[in-house]
């Protein structure tokens, strides 16, 4: 393990490959059955993968890819691949089906519909996951209750409420108020549906998990179509790191040895998966406290138990940031440089390309650049997990310049 200490509040770890045990819950099949269910839920459809071109050469790699998942399910955010996905497996358990053999409109059928109709699903986030569970279940008829840390957006809890569910704000940090959904949940009766695990707690997240690889399965396929064979680099943001390791899961199964050179990115107030790989002793560690950053999706303090395993054994860097760096991302995407196109993305969406671009244009971290081997072949894949999910905030980053970089 090397660390590169406090450039700019910019921190790293870099560490080896520690395993070639790949997730078998993230297999290529179990990434096409996710996929070809999604398929069939109404409004699905690849979200854009954003070339661009003229940003890779004013930077001097081959080519920056950006998934614009702002697109996804008119949803703003990439979170409606984990829920749908979840939601249909615990129901196809429930039904005794499996879900080869029924798409999303089964649970429409008025015989099936009667079934399910009295089922509540229970909560929390700090908005993009309880936005998605609130649709899913408003479209199967069935109940929603959300619980947001405190210092939420009101205007994330209005999207919650309109998307149908029964939220609230409360006055705890998120993972007591996952806490407090787990007690709701058990209460009355409902099913916790939590984008996060731990132990005795891992059969829904992983399900969520194995919905995101649908990003991943298109992502390839948009490459293939744009003459790449595959990424050489992939950036992924964590809050809990089930996202991430969803991702890089999937790729770790689908290139095995040959894995894409991985960075883990978070806010450096709620870092937890660049704390348990600084630790170095295998476990997950987590953070406590206010978890205060502009990061909202990213503010988690405790790691999934699950992905942990998997981006302590396949990602190469763990990289901590200030609330600049996400801020940086979003100025960059909303103002394209030459021909490229621009993506409107959220805090929590931007902050891995706002990494890309200050490592490959400053020399403060030439060091931790070379140290991911990034060069003119490189292949960068970044996704953008939310468009501006909330628009004020947005405004006051990218029109006002809020969180300037100190670079
Ligand atoms: C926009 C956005 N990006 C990334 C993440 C990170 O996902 P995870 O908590 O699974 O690491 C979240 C989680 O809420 C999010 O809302």
């Amino acid at each position: 393990m090397e660390i590169i200490n406090d450039i700019h509040g910019i921190k790293a770890v870099i560490s080896k490959i520690k395993s070639n045990k790949t997730p078998d819950f993230l297999s290529e099949s179990e990434a096409n059955n996710a996929r070809n269910f999604h398929t069939t839920v109404k409004g699905y459809k690849a979200t854009p993968l954003v070339g661009l071109n003229d940003l890779a050469k004013e930077l001097g790699v081959s080519k920056i890819y950006v998934k614009d998942e702002s697109y996804r399910f008119g949803l703003n955010a990439f979170k409606g691949l984990g829920v749908t996905y979840a939601i249909a497996k615990l129901l196809c358990e429930k039904l005794g089906v499996e879900i080869k053999s029924i798409n999303f409109d089964y649970f429409k059928l008025p015989e099936v519909a009667e079934k399910i109709k009295d089922i509540v699903f229970v909560t929390a986030t700090d908005g993009n996951h309880g936005r998605a569970v609130a649709w899913a279940a408003t479209q199967l008829g069935c109940k929603s209750i959300v619980y947001m840390p405190k210092g939420s957006s009101l205007r994330r809890l209005q999207h919650i409420k309109d998307a149908g569910a029964e939220a609230y704000i409360t006055d705890v940090n998120y993972d007591d108020a996952v806490r407090k959904a787990n007690e709701k949940a058990e209460e009355i009766g409902g099913f916790l549906v939590q984008d996060t695990a731990w132990n005795g707690y891992e059969e829904i997240p992983n399900w969520i998990c194995q919905g995101y690889t649908t990003m991943a399965v298109e992502t390839l396929e948009q490459m293939k179509l744009d003459g790449v064979t595959r990424p050489t680099h992939v950036f992924l943001q964590a809050g809990v790191g089930s996202f991430a390791g969803g991702i890089l899961g999937y790729l770790a199964n689908k290139y095995r040895g040959k894995c894409p050179i991985t960075t883990i990115v978070e806010p450096e107030k709620a870092n937890c998966i660049y704390k348990s790989a600084l630790a170095n002793d295998n476990k997950p560690h987590s953070v406590t406290g206010n978890l205060d950053t502009i990061m909202a999706g990213l503010a988690c303090g405790e790691p999934n138990v699950v992905t942990w395993e998997i981006l302590r054994d396949f990602a190469k860097a763990y990289v901590s940031c200030p609330d600049y760096v996400a801020a940086r991302g979003m100025r960059v995407l909303a103002n394209p440089t030459g021909n490229d196109e621009k993506v409107v993305s959220g805090e929590s969406g931007a902050v891995g390309l706002g990494l890309v671009s200050l490592l490959l244009e400053r020399e403060e971290l030439k060091e931790l650049k070379d140290k991911l081997g990034l060069n003119e072949d490189s292949v960068i894949l970044c996704i953008s997990t939310e468009g501006d999910t909330d628009p004020v905030h947005y405004k006051k980053v990218v029109y006002d310049g809020k969180n300037q970089s100190i670079f």
